[in-house]
């Protein structure tokens, strides 16, 4: 039996992984580490979720197309008013599910957003008004990071937040089973919102819609994958009782 503090040394040695080596995973390793997700708790069990595995060809048309989408976006941020009714006529690139990943954050949680942000890109080098380099940068989701893997993750709409509650369960066994194995991952939204060109590779039920990305490969040496992102203190997220 892994001793506690061993557990927990072991989980707060996974990082998000955000550069990749090209080495292939095997289908094998893919497959384990999915039963191993799936040795997480789930409603009911039911398991309301499905997870697409792209490798080879179809990894590479999605992050083809997920790239000449991006540039969409981008030259829609870019263009003059001509440009963006034109791209609003024909709505390439912009997002087919789950606009949620491209709104504001709530004032609750803007501070810790902004926060890992202005990490992230200072580890980088990167100056906050740098808006090109940022871009870059957010670009390289599209490529997941160099990974020669992608895991997209459906839920069931029936179940709503809780379908998403038993994915994240799947999920969080999964990274950490890839991490004990020596595999990086990394979850991207950053994909959820063109969940109609995942669907045009991967023969998923209408009753199904993505909920996000996971990269899967073996990390490089780049300085990236050595960020650390802060941690909140328990206290933040324990509310005081109220005193009536
Ligand atoms: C559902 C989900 C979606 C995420 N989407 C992205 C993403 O699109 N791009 C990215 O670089 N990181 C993404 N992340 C990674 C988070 O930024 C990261 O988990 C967080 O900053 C904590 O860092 P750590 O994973 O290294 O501990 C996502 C994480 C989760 C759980």
């Amino acid at each position: 039996m892994m001793q506690v503090d061993q557990f927990g040394a072991f989980l707060a040695s996974r990082r998000s992984t955000r550069d990749y080596l090209p080495d292939p995973v095997p289908d094998g390793i893919i497959n384990d580490i999915i039963r191993d997700g799936l040795t997480a708790p789930s409603w009911s069990n039911t398991r309301p979720f499905m997870v697409a595995v792209a490798t080879g060809d179809v990894r590479d048309r999605l992050s083809e197309e997920f790239l000449r989408r991006w540039d969409a976006v981008k030259n829609f941020r870019g263009s003059s008013i001509r440009g963006k009714i034109g791209s609003v006529l024909r709505r390439y690139g912009f997002p087919t599910s789950n606009w949620l990943v491209v709104r504001k954050y709530h004032k609750d949680l803007l501070p810790r957003s902004q926060r890992i942000g202005k990490d992230l890109y200072s580890h980088l080098g990167i100056d906050r008004e740098d808006r090109e380099s940022r871009n870059k940068f957010w670009s390289r989701n599209y490529e997941f990071f160099g990974a020669p893997v992608e895991l997209f993750v459906f839920t069931h709409k029936s179940l709503g937040k809780f379908a998403a509650s038993d994915a994240g369960l799947f999920m969080q066994n999964l990274i950490l089973s890839a991490h004990s194995k020596g595999l990086g991952t990394c979850a991207q939204g950053a994909v959820a919102v063109w969940e109609d060109a995942v669907k045009k590779e991967f023969d998923v039920s209408k009753n199904y819609s993505l909920l996000c990305g996971i990269c899967v490969g073996y990390p490089s040496e780049s300085s990236i994958n050595g960020f650390a992102a802060n941690r909140i203190a328990p206290s933040e997220i324990i509310p005081p009782l109220r005193r009536n």
